[in-house]
């Protein structure tokens, strides 16, 4: 078996913990006998220095014609001076994001044990597990409504949601759910806003129709409190674009670093895997970054792109055991702790798999 794959690594660290993936990736892959087809393709600012613009076509012919899409990261302060739609983020990123239509972002966050002695509330989380999924909306809300504007004199956003957008993302919650321990909050703002008002009509309706499902609301303020106070009530969490992105950091956090957070990007036809960290222009080109939320969101990609669930457990306990075994980037070490740079923490995850 042999998977086309279109990588975009991007920008800044991007490239550096994509080869370590890739490296992962194809250690697994002959180790479970199929093969991965990469085919490189530029985004973000390597895509503006390139061709000027951040999502050239073919990217996106590529993509849609892939398996799945494996992207790095984009942006950097090379490319901020850009008006928004030019800029990596808006208009590579967000607009790959829109042009595929994947509206269900997937960002698991466990805290390992090994790491718990560097886990910023570990007075609160002792012998209690950090497992939350949150599944945010990627495709609506204030990123992407209608009109926006930007002058000298007013910045304009839009919040708007769709009853099908709501509805189809609460459904993407409820699926991850039933193969967890069933327990959704939907988090809303939903005492001030309209589209949160929506949201929760929605999310109740949804909730009626599901009675399997343990449904809880949460207003995002409180939510915000609450994964600090109480981390592990939190199974999924399904909430929208802007909520689900600042509390999805917020809970890398909890694990430790945004540098292990993966992601999935779940749309109708091709879906894209992520680290859910940024580009981390302060320590590119330095070979300190972590690899190990791009290879989890490889592993992330066997799972849901390619139905190869074995070879994606084999990377989730190669993880686990260098973790164990006590290699530490510079992010996850804690007081004292010797480090590893990127390759080594790559090569590391291959050789226990
Ligand atoms: C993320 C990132 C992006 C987002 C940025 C880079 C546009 O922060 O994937 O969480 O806001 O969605
Ligand atoms: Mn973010």
């Amino acid at each position: 078996m042999s998977y086309n794959v279109a990588v975009l690594a991007g920008d800044h660290i991007g490239p550096e913990v994509m080869a370590e993936a890739i490296k992962v990736l194809d250690a697994v892959a002959s180790a479970e006998g199929f093969s991965l087809n990469y085919s490189k393709a530029l985004i973000g600012g390597a895509a503006i220095d390139a061709t000027g613009g951040p999502l050239p076509q073919e990217t996106l012919e590529l993509c849609r014609e892939s398996g799945a899409v494996f992207l790095g990261s984009v942006g950097g302060p090379e490319w901020d001076h850009l008006p928004p739609e030019k800029r990596p983020e808006v208009g590579g990123l967000l607009a790959t994001r829109k042009a595929l239509e994947l509206y269900a972002n997937l960002r698991p966050v466990k805290l390992y044990p090994q790491l718990a002695s560097g886990c910023p509330l570990k007075e609160r989380t002792d012998g209690k597990t950090v497992d939350i999924l949150t599944v945010r909306e990627l495709t609506g809300g204030v990123y992407f409504g209608e009109p926006k504007a930007l002058s000298d004199e007013e910045g304009l956003d839009t919040m708007v949601y769709r009853a099908h957008e709501v509805d189809r993302i609460l459904e993407a919650g409820f699926a991850a759910a039933k193969n967890r321990s069933g327990r959704v909050c939907s988090v809303d703002k939903a005492n001030v806003l309209r589209s949160s008002m929506l949201w929760r009509q929605r999310a109740e309706a949804m909730g009626k129709a599901h009675p399997e499902v343990e449904l809880s609301h949460m207003y995002v303020d409180n939510a915000a409190m609450q994964l600090i106070l109480d981390p592990s009530q939190f199974d999924v969490i399904v909430t929208g674009n802007l909520f689900g992105d600042i509390l999805s950091d917020e809970s890398a956090a909890l694990a430790g670093s945004l540098g292990m957070l993966p992601s999935a990007s779940l749309g109708s036809s091709v879906h894209l895997f992520e680290p859910s960290g940024g580009s981390a222009p302060d320590i590119a080109g330095k070979g300190v970054a972590n690899p190990l939320a791009q290879i989890l969101s490889g592993a992330m990609m066997l799972e849901h792109s390619f139905g190869e669930v074995n070879a994606a457990k084999r990377i989730y306990d190669a993880v686990e055991k260098a973790i164990a075994d006590g290699l530490r980037t510079g992010d996850i070490a804690g007081p004292g702790e010797d480090t590893v740079g990127t390759v080594a923490m790559g090569d590391a995850v291959a050789e226990r798999l």
